[in-house]
């Protein structure tokens, strides 16, 4: 299945490459820059939300499911994108986001007319009084309540988000069979699949009970019972029967966020709900030979036959390489890491070139979750404005003079040659792709794995320490991450191995 071998490339469509002039990436920039990802050698790509959207949180409010904002160039834009993406072999993913719709949709204008309204229990609504919240939970970006008080009609509305993100209630009907409409509208159209978005959150506990008091690890999206609610689960089969019932291998992974591996594998089912599902678990782990080796036994462990994701950035979180410190290597090692490891790997558009987050100065702050470092533009070429046709929505990253595309496709040495090279490897060997893992003993601060399929083999020896590692005798490098020749593997370095 390619979702399962293929490595897929998160696009967030503001931040990647501007047609139009106006300063906001759109799909006719993207659509002129397919050949590079074509280079690169991922399979897919995964869209951030295209659709229509008052942009309070810059897309994930959606004002209509089944169109592309004008601002990302419209629905024949979205066409041409899809077929010359296709044309050349890449898949496309687009975010579907069931748990909520903008307060601007059609559909919760109309809940919100009236109590009686048709579309009334197509959000969950409660009684009380202005004083008194139906429960405790708290909103996502800035922790107030995640309940808000209608004056016209005299009830609250549930968001886990923005007060301008209403939750869907998915235990009416008719919320379900207008979401399968959705996924159906983009089906038809051609799209490979679709990453959810907080997909574990559309079923909910109908008590709606209050959460304990005591701040829960992990913040407000892993409270069980409140957002890992078992009715979840009969849900997603209805998702993966209709994605199924389509030819040609559509799939779904879902954003499941909660903090645990084996709170997330439960949402596969029997290989009956989501085809994959991300696990942020890894997000957190330290740069530490003992602390990935942990990481990755959990997940062999907790995942068993089951396969797994691997995600070191993404438009919500900072940049591996701003989470180790700015280090080159570090970030050159990680990149081996993510895609030898067992599992679907999805890189962040920039990774491969070794972004870090932009510094953002306070007046141009303008995401309510303070994730805009990380959603800073790709740059394509060495001069100012880097590609783009004028200055971008938000300031550039670090050294965009030498981190950039043009500058590091003509440097064979680049960090963005050493992803394509490793790419190229892992397309080209089962093991990699499709293979089992198994951890091997090192010495020191190296962590060394294997990957094996059926009549082949390969091992990946990542240096954590700050001395220079030996590399096992009788396995020559096929890729290394510190340039160098020679059995020393250098401090912070990784290489991937194959037999003698
Ligand atoms: C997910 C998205 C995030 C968004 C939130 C609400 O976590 O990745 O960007 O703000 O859901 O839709």
């Amino acid at each position: 299945m390619w979702w399962r071998e293929g490595a897929v490339y998160q696009v967030y469509p503001r931040s990647f490459a501007d047609a139009s002039g106006d300063g906001i990436g759109d799909l006719e920039g993207l659509r002129a820059r397919l050949e590079y990802l074509a280079w690169l050698g991922v399979d897919a790509i995964w869209l951030s939300p295209i659709f229509p959207s008052p942009m309070a949180d810059f897309g994930y409010d959606v004002a209509d499911f089944t169109d592309v904002d004008p601002l990302f160039g419209g629905l024949d834009a979205f066409d041409a994108l899809l077929a010359d993406a296709h044309a050349r072999g890449l898949r496309v993913l687009l975010d579907w986001v069931p748990n909520h719709t903008s307060d601007r949709h059609p559909w919760f204008l109309e809940s919100r007319a009236a109590r009686d309204s048709s579309k009334r229990n197509w959000y969950r609504w409660r009684d009380g009084t202005p004083d008194r919240r139906p429960n405790n939970w708290p909103a996502a970006f800035g922790g107030g309540p995640a309940w808000t008080w209608d004056e016209a009609t005299e009830q609250w509305y549930l968001h886990t988000f923005l007060p301008e993100q209403p939750d869907l209630n998915w235990d009416e009907p008719e919320v379900v069979a207008a979401m399968y409409d959705v996924l159906r509208f983009w089906l038809d159209r051609g799209v490979d699949g679709f990453r959810a978005d907080v997909v574990h959150l559309i079923g909910k506990d109908p008590e709606m009970p209050d959460i304990p008091a005591e701040p829960v690890a992990g913040g407000h999206l892993t409270v069980v019972g409140a957002h890992d609610y078992e009715g979840t689960h009969e849900l997603l089969r209805g998702v993966r029967a209709l994605l199924d019932a389509y030819p040609g291998q559509r799939m779904m992974v879902g954003e499941v966020n909660l903090t645990e591996t084996a709170l997330i594998a439960p949402y596969l089912g029997s290989d009956d709900e989501l085809h994959l599902a991300f696990d942020f678990a890894s997000l957190g782990v330290p740069w530490e030979a003992a602390a990935w080796r942990r990481r990755v036994a959990d997940v062999e462990d907790i995942m068993g036959p089951r396969w797994p994701t691997w995600v070191f950035s993404n438009h919500d979180q900072p940049r591996i390489r701003t989470r180790l410190g700015g280090s080159e290597a570090r970030a050159r090692a990680a990149a081996l890491l993510l895609l030898t490891l067992r599992g679907t790997p999805f890189l962040y558009a920039g990774e491969e070139l070794g972004l870090e987050d932009a510094v953002v100065p306070p007046e141009r702050v303008i995401d309510p979750g303070g994730r805009d470092g990380c959603r800073a533009p790709l740059p394509w070429t060495a001069a100012p404005p880097h590609g783009w046709p004028v200055e971008p929505w938000l300031p550039w990253p670090p050294e965009p003079g030498s981190r950039n595309v043009e500058a590091q496709r003509a440097d064979p040495g680049s960090m963005l040659h050493l992803v394509r090279a490793i790419l190229r490897a892992r397309r080209a060997s089962p093991a990699l792709h499709a293979g089992s893992l198994a951890l091997l003993d090192a010495p020191g601060e190296v962590l060394a794995f294997e990957r094996a399929a059926e009549r082949e083999t390969r091992r990946t020896w990542i240096n954590f320490g700050a001395d220079e590692a030996a590399l096992p005798a009788g396995w020559t490098a096929e890729v290394r991450t510190d340039g160098r020749d020679g059995r020393a593997l250098a401090p912070d370095a990784g290489a991937l191995l194959r037999p003698a």
